[in-house]
């Protein structure tokens, strides 16, 4: 918020429940000892008209008297479009779009809100990491990570910063990961498998961490219902896809889980769900790490969890999965709308993305 030049008060949404930015910056504003009175707001997203988990934006910025309100986005949902704008002009603020570079910056921002609005599923990044020869799983008994001790620190941010995580139930098998951000003080995502049989061990390190955050498998409609019990009774949540192929299933899950509010997942793999995932054209974002190792197996190698772990072969891709049925669109060529490249340490990360919302 700004008078005369001067930056008077500053906020920004901190998390799903608490104080909208725009509440925010005028509770600055007022600690600061400023009257907002007459002061102009700059916003990255149009203030809100509607009650949801707090009251419209609107209410606050009328109430204190702001005088004009420039807003680098729009809001996609179709229940706030253009509301709030609409009553600041009624009560007579002046209200102002921005345009051009900084309105796509505003925007790229804000991807996971606008995906959710828009679509109802969330925004999906996938990460893998893959060595020289092109493989994207260790020798069992080997370190899964194929990346370089810098990236580490990368993931667990990146994971914090995501409403949930994914990884198919090969991966469980082979690593039983515990999935969880491990930087002080980390936001913990909720914790998505993909196990459409319910093959999650009892005994697996996602279970013995409940308490940490919680575990959502998808399973198949036709999983074994003791194993179903036995994971329920142990305090897992199941989510039931349906669908004829994996990329059915995938589109199927994510509507459930976009349904219980997550708007952003990190895919963390393994391979075949990953492919599954881009067969159903649902991977936003990627952010893919390049080690400079040689893993040396082979395309068919098997690995733990019945997949492979090699090159996905395009018959891999389209039988992956629950059932093996094959993707009726099979594997998509999806080319991405922009890429960077950058050093961590010894590793390349190549960041892209493949839609904008
Ligand atoms: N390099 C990396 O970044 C990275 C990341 C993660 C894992 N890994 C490595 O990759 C290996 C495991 O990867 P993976 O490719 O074998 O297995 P995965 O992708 O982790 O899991 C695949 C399994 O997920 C289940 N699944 C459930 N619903 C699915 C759906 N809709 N679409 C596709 N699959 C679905 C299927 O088994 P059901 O039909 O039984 O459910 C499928 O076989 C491990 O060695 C791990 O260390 C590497």
């Amino acid at each position: 918020m700004v008078r005369d030049g001067e930056v008077i008060g500053e906020g920004f949404h901190a998390q799903l429940g608490g104080l909208h930015a725009e509440r925010a910056a005028l509770a600055d504003a007022r600690a600061r000892g400023e009257d907002p009175a007459g002061a102009t707001m700059y916003v990255t997203l149009e203030p809100c008209a509607h009650e949801g988990r707090q009251p419209p934006c609107t209410d606050a910025l009328l109430e204190a008297g702001v005088a004009r309100v420039v807003i680098a986005s729009d809001d996609p949902s179709e229940k706030a479009a253009g509301r709030g704008p609409g009553m600041l002009r009624d009560g007579g603020v002046e209200v102002e779009f921005a345009a051009g570079a900084e309105a796509a910056a505003a925007r790229l921002l804000n991807q996971s809100f606008r995906k959710h609005a828009r679509t109802g599923l969330p925004l999906v990044t996938l990460k893998l990491a893959m060595s020289l020869d092109g493989l994207t799983a260790t020798a069992p008994g080997d370190d899964p990570w194929i990346s370089g001790e810098s990236s580490r620190p990368l993931v667990h941010r990146w994971r914090s910063e995501s409403d949930a995580i994914a990884v198919g139930i090969g991966t469980v098998l082979a690593d039983d990961p515990l999935l969880t951000a491990r930087l002080p003080g980390a936001r913990q995502p909720v914790r998505v498998v993909f196990d459409s049989e319910a093959r999650l061990p009892c005994g697996s390190q996602l279970l013995a961490t409940l308490d940490r955050s919680p575990l959502l498998v998808v399973v198949a409609p036709d999983a074994n219902p003791a194993r179903l019990s036995a994971l329920k009774d142990l305090g897992v949540e199941l989510i039931t896809a349906s669908g004829e192929s994996p990329a059915d299933r995938v589109t199927s899950a994510l509507t459930e889980l976009g349904r219980r509010g997550l708007t952003s997942i990190f895919l963390e793999g393994g391979r075949v769900l990953a492919g599954a995932f881009a067969a159903a054209d649902q991977i936003d974002e990627s952010k893919i790490f390049i080690a400079p190792v040689l893993l040396g197996g082979t395309p068919s190698a098997p690995r733990a969890g019945g997949a492979v772990g090699g090159p996905m072969g395009e018959e891999a891709l389209a039988t992956a999965g629950h059932g093996g049925s094959p993707s009726p669109t099979g594997p998509a060529r999806r080319s991405a709308l922009e890429s960077s490249t950058e050093t961590v340490g010894a590793d390349t990360l190549i960041t892209s993305r493949f839609k904008e919302w």
